[in-house]
C-alpha cells in the first residue's frame, strides 16, 4: 500500500523483539498476562507477537476490519493489561484510523477491562499518535519508538509446553466470539512438521502467505511456522487486485523469491476476474514458485483447474480451522505429492482421525455418503487447548454433539481413496471471502433497528467471495417505511457494529419468513431459493404459501452500492 519494502534479518528481528519485550515487561506485563495486538500488516505486528511469546505473555491479535464493538467484546473477554496498536492501516482509497476505533472500544469495554497502557506505532501514512490521548487519566498512551528505544532487552523465558501462547477469537453460532486458546509446545511441534512435510519449506526457503496476522493463517504461516524452521516470511500490506493491479501477488512472490504462495480461493477468483489469461504471471515470472496452497473456504474445482492450468505448479487445497491451528487434511507436498482431485482437500494429516458421522453420531463407512465431519479424540498437537475463560463452552461447542469426537461444524464425505470433500457448514457460520462470520451476530445487529420485527441472515452464493451475507427482515409497521432508506440504515448498522469485513450489502424486506410450526426459521430452504437451487418445502412448515411469497420478494432485494474503490473494481 505504501510502495515501500523493508527487510529484517533474524538477528535484527530478535533484537527488536527482545527490546520490545523489555518495554512490555517494564510496563508490568508478565507471564500469563494478555496483550491485545491491533496492528496492520507491518513488521511491528510480528515484533509484538514474538515479544509476548518471549516473556510468556499471551497475545490476542484482532483483525483491523472489525468495528469498535467487536474490538470491545474481545477486550472485555481477554482483559489485556496492554494494547499494542498503530495509528492505522491502509485500505484501497482510504486510511483506517485505528486510534478513534480503539478509544471507542475501550469506552464500550469500560474501566473494568483492566487495560493499563496502549503502545502506538506512529505510521506516517495515517494520522494519529499516542500524544493525542496524553490526557487520559486511566490509561497510559505510549509512543512505540520511544518505549522501544528506552527499553533494555528482555531475555527469553522458558514456559511449560502447555502454557498459552495466544488467544484468537473466532465466530461461533452466537453473537459472542470464541477465544481459541493455543498452547506453546504442541503448536511449535505441529507447525515445524507442517512447514516441512506439507509445504516443503525449510531453512533458506521463502513462504509468502497472503493473509493477515489477524487470522489463524497469519499466526501459523506468516509468523510462527516460517520462523520456526528458519525460512523467510513475507508480510504484504495490499490486496490481490487493485493495488495496483492483478499482478500484485506475482510481483511480491517474484521479488521475495517465494517458493510457496498461500492464500484464500477468493483471492484467486479476484485475480481471475481481472486477468483471465493470467498474463501478469508471465510478466513477473516468479520462477521460484513451486506450489500454491489455498484454504479458508471451499476451493471450487473451476478455480482450481483455471489456476493449475496456467500457473504450471500444483494448486493444493487444504482444510483447517482456527481451532486446529494447522491443516486437518492436506496433500503433503513436502513428503510426496498425492494425485490432486478437484474439489477435495486430500487426506488426513498425522494425528487427525477424521470420521463422517450421521445425525445420530454413527460412523458412516460408505464412500461418498455425506455426513458431519468429526475428529476422533484425542486431537493432535497444535489443536486448541480450550475456549478462553470458558471450559464449559468448549465442551458444549465441540465435544458434546458426538461423545468421543470433536465436531468440526463442517459437512462432507470421504471417497473410496480416503480423500475428504468438505461441502459446507452444518451450523449458522458462513464464510465470506475466507472470513468466518456468524449469522447469529449479524441478526442481533439487524434487530437493533426500531423498524425491524424479525430477521434472518443467511449465506448465499457469491461468485467472488464464495458466500455473502444476505439479510431478510419483516417490519413492525408494514409498508409505512421507506424501504430503500431502511436497507441503507441496516447496512450502515452492520458496518458500525461488526465492521466492514462483514461486507454486508443485501437486504430484502419480506412480509413473513418461512418457518416451521414450532417457529424455527427455514434457513436451508431460504438459501436454496435464493441460490436458485431445487428445494423441497418441509412437511413441518407453518404455512406453505409463505415460501412462494418469499421467492417473489427476492425481486425486491436492495443491494447497497460498493463503498470502496477496490470493491468497485472487483465488480460488485
Ligand atoms: N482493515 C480495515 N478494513 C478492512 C480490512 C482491514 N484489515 N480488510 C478488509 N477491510 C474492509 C475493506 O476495505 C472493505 O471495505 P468496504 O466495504 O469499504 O469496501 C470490506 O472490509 C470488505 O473487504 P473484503 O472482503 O476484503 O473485500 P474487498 O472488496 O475490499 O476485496 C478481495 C476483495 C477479493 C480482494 C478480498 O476479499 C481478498 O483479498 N480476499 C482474500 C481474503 C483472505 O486473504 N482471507 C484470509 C483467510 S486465509
Ligand atoms: P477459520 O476458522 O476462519 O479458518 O474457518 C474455518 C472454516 O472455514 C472451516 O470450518 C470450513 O468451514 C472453512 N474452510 C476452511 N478451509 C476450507 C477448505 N479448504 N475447504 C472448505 N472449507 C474450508
Amino acid at each position: 500500500m505504501t510502495g515501500t519494502r523493508v527487510s529484517l534479518t533474524y538477528g535484527e528481528l530478535r533484537d527488536r523483539v527482545a527490546r520490545f519485550a523489555g518495554a512490555l515487561r517494564d510496563r508490568g506485563v508478565g507471564v500469563g498476562d494478555r496483550v491485545l495486538v491491533y496492528l496492520p500488516m507491518i513488521p511491528e505486528a510480528v515484533v509484538a507477537m514474538l515479544a509476548c511469546a518471549r516473556i510468556g505473555a499471551i497475545h490476542s491479535v484482532v483483525f483491523g476490519g472489525f468495528a469498535s464493538s467487536e474490538l470491545a467484546v474481545r477486550i472485555a473477554d481477554a482483559k489485556p493489561k496492554a494494547v499494542v496498536t498503530a495509528s492505522g492501516g491502509l485500505e484501497p482509497g482510504r486510511a483506517v484510523e485505528y486510534l478513534p476505533l480503539l478509544r471507542r472500544a475501550l469506552d464500550i469495554a469500560g474501566a473494568g477491562c483492566g487495560v493499563e497502557c496502549v503502545v502506538v506505532a506512529d505510521r506516517a501514512a495515517v494520522p494519529g499518535s499516542a500524544s493525542d490521548y496524553a490526557d487520559d487519566p486511566e490509561i497510559a498512551w505510549l509512543d512505540w519508538a520511544l518505549v522501544e528505544s528506552a527499553a533494555t532487552p528482555a531475555e527469553p523465558l522458558a514456559v511449560p509446553s502447555d502454557h498459552p501462547l495466544y488467544v484468537l477469537y473466532t465466530s461461533g453460532t452466537t453473537g459472542s466470539p470464541k477465544g481459541v486458546v493455543r498452547d506453546s509446545g504442541g503448536y511449535a511441534v505441529a507447525l515445524s512438521w507442517a512447514m516441512r512435510s506439507i509445504y516443503g519449506i525449510g531453512p533458506g526457503d521463502t513462504m509468502f502467505t497472503a493473509s493477515d496476522v489477524g487470522w489463524v493463517v497469519g499466526h501459523s504461516f506468516i509468523v510462527y511456522g516460517p520462523l520456526l524452521v528458519g525460512a523467510t516470511t513475507v508480510l504484504y500490506e495490499g490486496k490481490p487486485v487493485g493495488t495496483p493491479d492483478p499482478g500484485a501477488f506475482w510481483r511480491v512472490a517474484s521479488a521475495a523469491g517465494a517458493k510457496v504462495l498461500f492464500t484464500a480461493p477468493t483471492a484467486l477468483r479476484a485475480i481471475r476476474r481481472e486477468d483471465p489469461a493470467l498474463e501478469r504471471f508471465a510478466e513477473h515470472d516468479p520462477s521460484s514458485l513451486r506450489a500454491v496452497f489455498l484454504a479458508g473456504e471451499r476451493l471450487d474445482p473451476e478455480t482450481q483447474r483455471w489456476a493449475g492450468d496456467r500457473l504450471g505448479v500444483p494448486v493444493i487445497d487444504h482444510w483447517w480451522q482456527t481451532e486446529t491451528g494447522w491443516a486437518i487434511c492436506a496433500n503433503p507436498l513436502g513428503i510426496e505429492r498425492l494425485p490432486v482431485k478437484a474439489g477435495s482437500t486430500a487426506v488426513p494429516m498425522p494425528g487427525y482421525d477424521v470420521r463422517i458421522l450421521d445425525a445420530a453420531g454413527r460412523e458412516i463407512d460408505e464412500p461418498g455418503r455425506e455426513g458431519n465431519i468429526a475428529l476422533r479424540l484425542p486431537l493432535p498437537p497444535g489443536a486448541l487447548l480450550g475456549i478462553w475463560g470458558s471450559p464449559q463452552r468448549f465442551a458444549d461447542s465441540y465435544l458434546s454433539a458426538f461423545p468421543g469426537y470433536y465436531a468440526t461444524g463442517d459437512a462432507g464425505h470421504v471417497d473410496e481413496d480416503g480423500y475428504l470433500f468438505v461441502m459446507g457448514r452444518t451450523d449458522d457460520v458462513i464464510n465470506v471471502a475466507g472470513h468466518r462470520l456468524s449469522t447469529g451476530s449479524l441478526e442481533e445487529v439487524l434487530t437493533l433497528h426500531a423498524a425491524v420485527a424479525e430477521c434472518a441472515v443467511i449465506g448465499v452464493h457469491d461468485d467472488l467471495k464464495g458466500q455473502r451475507a444476505a439479510g431478510f427482515v419483516t417490519l413492525k409497521h408494514g409498508d409505512a417505511v421507506d424501504r430503500q432508506a431502511l436497507a441503507a440504515e441496516l447496512v450502515a448498522l452492520v458496518r458500525e457494529h461488526i465492521g466492514p469485513v462483514a461486507a454486508f450489502r443485501d437486504v430484502t424486506i419480506v412480509d413473513r419468513l418461512p418457518k416451521t410450526r414450532s417457529g424455527k426459521i427455514l434457513r436451508k430452504t431460504m438459501r436454496q431459493i435464493v441460490d436458485g437451487e431445487p428445494y423441497a418445502v418441509p412437511a413441518t412448515i407453518e404455512d406453505p404459501s409463505v415460501v412462494d411469497a418469499f421467492a417473489e420478494a427476492l425481486g425486491a432485494t436492495v443491494s447497497a452500492p460498493a463503498t470502496s474503490a477496490l470493491t468497485a473494481i472487483s465488480g460488485r
